[in-house]
């Protein structure tokens, strides 16, 4: 639940909007729909399990008193989609903001794979979220709306990583439709942009990548130079940011929000938090004698 105080823009601030949310029924999705709504907006949340939706719409509803409209769709279906759309539409009005969320992914060794698993992933991810850029790029154009894109991808979109490969491409894609998208439909006034979020505990994720078995053998949060996961109202007040007016000047942008994770991984010497202050002094000794 995203306590009301925490968020950072003012009462109101997306009185005029009407957001689109895969995924919304549970975990980031949801934090960023409650997020929404608390600020004014009318929300749509999408998911495949009308059981979850259905909860999740009539929380959020109760918490902020405004509508919130559920609705079965699997992103991997593009008559789905476009029923879905229609119904937000007649029942909300003219959608303006559509957040790519919806995700599939699992840790495994990229070998122990089947094509199947593979594409299961891509399908939801990459062309869940293509399939949804489409369907409301093409309507906004069509009814000249200025409407407003979010994906949420990973740090690892741009650094790769291991065990989680089908994910990786599929967010890879996603970045990449983002960065060309913000520049082609600029002219229509439509903008694009993703955040890549590092950890922030939801149980679809922790069940899948982070399991009790890998949690009591890997500290994670040591790989953070903050030394925390991320709360959820924080990607939530970013969210709203993104999908507000105040950030009307952003477009084809991927903001980060780990806590500095990715860039310890990647700076050469920051393994050197290892060394202790009083350490340093001999060792500075032994540096400054190099010359010598
Ligand atoms: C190897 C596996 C597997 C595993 C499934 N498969 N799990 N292969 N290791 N652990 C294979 C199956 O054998 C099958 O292939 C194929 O994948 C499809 O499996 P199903 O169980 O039939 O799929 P389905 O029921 O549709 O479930 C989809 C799912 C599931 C993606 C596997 O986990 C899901 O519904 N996830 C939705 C929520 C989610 O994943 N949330 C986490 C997002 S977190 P074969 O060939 O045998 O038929 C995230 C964060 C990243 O993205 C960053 C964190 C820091
Ligand atoms: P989550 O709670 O499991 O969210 C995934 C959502 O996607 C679920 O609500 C699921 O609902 C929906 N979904 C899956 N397949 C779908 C399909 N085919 N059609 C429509 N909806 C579908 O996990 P989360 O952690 O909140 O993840 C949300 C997003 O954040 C994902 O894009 C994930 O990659 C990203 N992310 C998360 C973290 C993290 O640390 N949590 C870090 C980086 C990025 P149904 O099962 O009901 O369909």
């Amino acid at each position: 639940m995203i306590e009301k105080e925490k968020l950072m823009l003012r009462d109101g601030a997306l009185r005029n909007e009407i957001i689109i949310v895969t995924g919304g029924g549970t975990g980031l999705g949801r934090s960023m729909a409650e997020g929404f709504s608390h600020l004014g907006a009318k929300v749509s949340i999408w998911g495949r399990r009308m059981d979850v939706l259905g909860k999740t719409a009539d929380e959020i509803c109760k918490l902020t008193g405004n509508q919130v409209l559920p609705l079965a769709c699997d992103v991997r279906n593009t008559d789905e989609i476009d029923n879905a759309l229609a119904e937000v539409i007649k029942t909300l009005g003219p959608v303006t903001g559509l957040v790519n969320n919806a995700a599939g992914n699992f840790i495994s060794p990229t070998e122990r794979l089947s094509p199947r698993a593979f594409d299961l992933i891509v399908d939801i991810v990459l062309k869940g979220s293509k399939n949804c850029t489409l369907a409301l790029g093409k309507y906004w154009i069509k009814e000249k709306i200025k409407g407003n894109i979010l994906s949420i991808t990973t740090t690892y979109a741009s650094t790769g990583s291991g065990y989680v490969v089908p994910s990786a491409a599929a967010k890879a894609g996603i970045l990449a439709i983002t960065r060309s998208l913000a520049v082609e439909w600029a002219k229509y006034g439509i903008r694009l942009n993703a955040i890549a979020p590092g950890p922030f505990p939801t149980k679809g994720a922790w069940d899948r990548l982070f399991p009790e078995a890998i949690a009591k053998r890997f500290d994670f949060t040591k790989k953070i130079p903050l030394g925390r996961v991320g709360n959820h109202h924080e990607l939530a007040n970013l969210a709203t940011y993104i999908l507000s007016d105040y950030s009307a000047f952003i477009t084809g942008e991927e903001i980060v929000i780990d806590g500095g994770e990715w860039l310890k991984g990647a700076g050469e010497f920051n393994f050197l938090d290892i060394i202790k202050p009083e350490e340093w002094d001999e060792l500075e000794k032994i540096v400054r004698n190099a010359k010598s």
